[in-house]
Order: C-alpha cells, then sequence, then structure tokens
C-alpha cells in the first residue's frame, strides 16, 4: 500500500547548489554580495540579541570539520563546515557546507540548503562589510594573495561594495591565478597577474591573504606591510593554521568577529591571550573607532563566525520567497496524532 502524500507540515524547502546558482544568476552575483553584507552589517549592529558560542571543531591531522550555530530568540541556524587544505590534490574541495534555519517557537526547521557557495559568498560580503569600515576611503586597489576557491567572490564583494576598481593576485600555483584572471574577465575590473607576493602588494590598500596550509605559514612578513593598509587576513582559521608573521599584529589595530573564537583560530592565536583587540560589531554600531588615520594599519582577523552564515540564511530564505529555486524535502515525520509516531510507521507497511 503506498503511504499518503506527506502533509505541509512534513515539508523543508531545500535549496540545492543547481538552485543556489540559478538563485545567485536571478539577483546577479555583485547584487547578492552587496546585499548579504548589509543584511552582515545589520546582524552586526544587534550583536547583543544573539547567542554566541565558539564553533564546536573536531581536528583531524588532515583537517577541521565543524558545527556553527547562533540564535536570535526568534530564529535558530547552524552551518556544518569542513576545512581540508589537502583535499584539491585528490579534486576535492577545502571547504564544504550546507546549514539550516529553524523556528525557535516550534523547532521545526524552515529552510536546508547548500553552503558552500554560500559561504564564499558570506565570507567575502564579511570582508567588505569590515573593510567599508576600516580600509582607507579612497581604496581602488586590493591585493589577492592565495587564488582559490574563495578569490573571485573576495574580489568581487570588494568592488562591489568598496569600490575597488583593479585587482593584483598572487598564487604558489600559477594555474590558480591564471584561473582567477580567465573568472574575472567581464567583471570590469582591471586584474594584474604577479610573480610574488612582494609584487602583488605593491601600490594596493587592501591586502587579502586567503591561503590554505594547515601550519604556521608567514604569506605576509612585517617589511612587506606599509603603513595605511587595510588586511584582510581569510586563510589562518584553524588553531596552529595562521598567515602573518607576528610582528605586523604588533603594528596593526586588530578587529575580529567574536574574541573566545578568533584568540583560538586566528592570527592572534600566535599573541597573549590579552593580546588587545577590537570587535567589529562596536565598530558598525559606533561603539568604537574603526580607522582614525591615514597611517593605521588596520586588520581583519577574520575566522568566520555563525552569526554571518544566520544573516545568509536568512536572506536567502527571504530571496527564494515568489521564486521556484528549492525543492520541498519530506523531512519532518508529521503524524495526523502527534503522539502517534509509531502508528504512523505501522500505516505505511
Ligand atoms: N575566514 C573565513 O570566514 C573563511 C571562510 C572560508 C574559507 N576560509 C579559509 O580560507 C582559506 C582558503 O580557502 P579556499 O576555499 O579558497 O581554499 P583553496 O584550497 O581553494 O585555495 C587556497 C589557495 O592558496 C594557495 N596557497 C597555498 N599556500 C600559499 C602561499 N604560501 N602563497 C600563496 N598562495 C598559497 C593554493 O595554491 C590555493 O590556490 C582556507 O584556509 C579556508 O579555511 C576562511
Amino acid at each position: 500500500m503506498l503511504s499518503p502524500l506527506p502533509s505541509a507540515k512534513a515539508m523543508v524547502p531545500f535549496v540545492s547548489v543547481e538552485n543556489m546558482m540559478r538563485l545567485v544568476h536571478h539577483l546577479g552575483v555583485e547584487t547578492v554580495l552587496a546585499e548579504l553584507a548589509d543584511a552582515i552589517e545589520a546582524d552586526f549592529r544587534r550583536w547583543e540579541s544573539f547567542d554566541k558560542t565558539p564553533r564546536v571543531a573536531s581536528h583531524s591531522r588532515d583537517g577541521v570539520i565543524e558545527l556553527m550555530p547562533t540564535s536570535d530568540g526568534s530564529v535558530y541556524s547552524f552551518k556544518y563546515v569542513n576545512g581540508h587544505p589537502k583535499n584539491t590534490v585528490d579534486g576535492l574541495q577545502t571547504v564544504t557546507a550546507f546549514g539550516l534555519l529553524a523556528e525557535v517557537s516550534t523547532g521545526y526547521p524552515v529552510l536546508l540548503t547548500e553552503m558552500t557557495l554560500l559561504t564564499a559568498l558570506r565570507t567575502a560580503a564579511t570582508s567588505a562589510m569590515a573593510a567599508r569600515h576600516l580600509a582607507p576611503k579612497s581604496t581602488r586597489t586590493m591585493t589577492m594573495i592565495g587564488n582559490g576557491a574563495q578569490a573571485e567572490f573576495q574580489a568581487l564583494a570588494m568592488k562591489a561594495v568598496c569600490g575597488i576598481d583593479t585587482v593584483r593576485l598572487y598564487d604558489i600555483d600559477p594555474r590558480a591565478t591564471e584561473k582567477t584572471v580567465q573568472n574575472l574577465a567581464g567583471f570590469d575590473l582591471k586584474v594584474v597577474a604577479c610573480r610574488s607576493a612582494q609584487e602583488a602588494i605593491e601600490g594596493a590598500e587592501i591586502i587579502t591573504t586567503c591561503t590554505a596550509d594547515k601550519q604556521f605559514a608567514t604569506i605576509l612578513t612585517d617589511n612587506m606591510v606599509g603603513a595605511g593598509v587595510h588586511i584582510n587576513a581569510i586563510g589562518g582559521d584553524c588553531p596552529g593554521k595562521t598567515e602573518l608573521h607576528r610582528d605586523i599584529l604588533k603594528r596593526s589595530d586588530v578587529f575580529v568577529e567574536f574574541p573566545p573564537q578568533t584568540r583560538i583560530e586566528g592570527e592572534i592565536q600566535q599573541m597573549a591571550p590579552d593580546f588587545p583587540v577590537v570587535e567589529l560589531w562596536k565598530v558598525v554600531t559606533g561603539a568604537a573607532p574603526g580607522r582614525r588615520d591615514a597611517k593605521q594599519i588596520t586588520l581583519f582577523d577574520s575566522v568566520g563566525f555563525a552569526i554571518e552564515d544566520f544573516s545568509a540564511l536568512r536572506y536567502v530564505r527571504e530571496r527564494l520567497s515568489g521564486t521556484d529555486f528549492y525543492q520541498n524535502l519530506d523531512m519532518i515525520a508529521d503524524p495526523d496524532d502527534p503522539r502517534d509516531l509509531f502508528g504512523m510507521l505501522q500505516r505505511a507497511k
């Protein structure tokens, strides 16, 4: 006997990778990045209304698997995400993710979605939102060291939100740079492929490091960083994984998402536990200064925080409405009598 069709309450909208791509193209990638930056900024403005906890990380020799939960009291979200720098050698991605949004009042999920693309979008949007507050006002040129999966998203977000018109690229693997040059063609950006990190940072007001290597790396040394730049450090996001020489941190004003998480995972894991940092949400609300003068080095020590995923998930849910860029998944068992779960199982025989 066929079981009865699931009721509407059983259904959870699911956004596949294919549908996420359709949604992004429907809206336009630069529009999505700019709108996500605004959505994330709006949630940073109400930072204090969120539950906050460092992500739950399961480390192994080759990488990490993490769960990132948060709630604002009416909506709950979590993301599953991994980071495996050696994956690309086997044709797998370094970072993959999916996530869920639920109603706090009932605990019922209201959205399940791919988040590999969405993480790249939200990370770039967060970087650009931070740069909007911290980078020099006249910023035109950005350096992108590490030209992997995140690279084009970072460049386009800085263009859409901060108005950069030039990107200087460097990667230890020239094929990664070549891929990025090709992908950025047609986006009205001047793209310059460079042969060293030193060459790439020439004339840039924003320096983004987004490399993947599970070690204490030194992508930038102190002598490479001139006065007045904004450093957007993305790749150091795990214990034992950093990108900047610690002397750079001593000369910079360091801005972070959630200090208890960043002190374990960010560039500042190299510093003493009381090393001074400014929480980015305080800059967004005006409670703390961002860039004060033209000579200051500002450093966004980004590791990625759950509230950014919350904002991205809510944004996708809003933008899905009125479209067909999702499928309904029969995800929640919904017996006619809520206490007769077993009866529902038996009737499906
Ligand atoms: N902060 C965040 O919110 C956030 C979000 C997503 C990813 N990440 C991190 O960003 C990093 C990059 O992610 P991805 O998905 O682009 O990875 P990826 O593996 O696709 O790309 C990394 C690139 O870095 C290059 N690289 C490695 N060492 C280098 C060096 N010394 N100099 C120059 N280039 C070098 C590699 O050749 C590769 O092209 C990862 O460490 C990831 O964990 C952080």
